[in-house]
């Protein structure tokens, strides 16, 4: 029979299955399931699967403790923009926006520290991609995610956002300095 012609008999689900398809279908089958153990099995022994915590909560919310800590820990402005450069105490909480088209403020952290990274979105959904760490997370308007992280070598990182987010998505560019 082909897929081309319209089928010779009424009934043409009722065939026996070709050795061929059946084996075809088995391989699908143990992909998948192989797929599938390989979620929770990666995200306990992988180095890739993130363990976040999300909150709720607002664009005005989050963008008030992104300011405190701006005011508070600032160091320098860089790029034509003027985008504060904030060196928080090691420990400390330190919050990250995602706006269009932009990652606000520039983060300088230290080497062997674990902070709280707080990230949230005030507009748009974006992606965090940092590179070349290769660390992603959805960014979303609404939510506040929260890694742990602990920088493990000294350098510049650069963000950059990895959801489309309209006409300035591709120079939606940030850093993250490891001192
Ligand atoms: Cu923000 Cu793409």
């Amino acid at each position: 029979m082909s897929s081309l012609q319209p089928p010779a008999e009424r009934i043409w689900w009722k065939e026996p299955i070709e050795g061929v398809e059946l084996f075809w279908v088995a391989i699908a089958l143990v992909w998948a399931i192989v797929m599938f153990i390989m979620m929770p099995y990666w995200h306990v022994y992988g180095k890739q699967n993130l363990s976040n915590e999300a909150y709720r909560t607002t664009p005005e919310q989050y963008g008030k403790k992104v300011q405190a800590m701006v005011e508070q820990y600032t160091v320098r402005k860089e790029t034509a923009q003027e985008i504060p450069v904030v060196h928080p105490p090691a420990g400390a909480d330190v919050y990250l926006l995602a706006r269009l088209w932009q990652w606000y403020p520039i983060l300088e952290l230290e080497q062997g520290k674990t902070y709280r990274l707080h990230l949230s979105s005030m507009d748009w959904q974006h992606g965090f991609s940092l590179q070349p760490e290769n660390i992603n997370m959805q960014v979303i308007p609404g939510y506040e995610m929260v890694l742990k992280i602990t920088p493990n070598k000294p350098g510049d990182n650069t963000i950059v956002c990895n959801e489309y987010c309209g006409i300035g998505h591709h120079t939606m560019t940030g850093k993250i300095y490891i001192k």
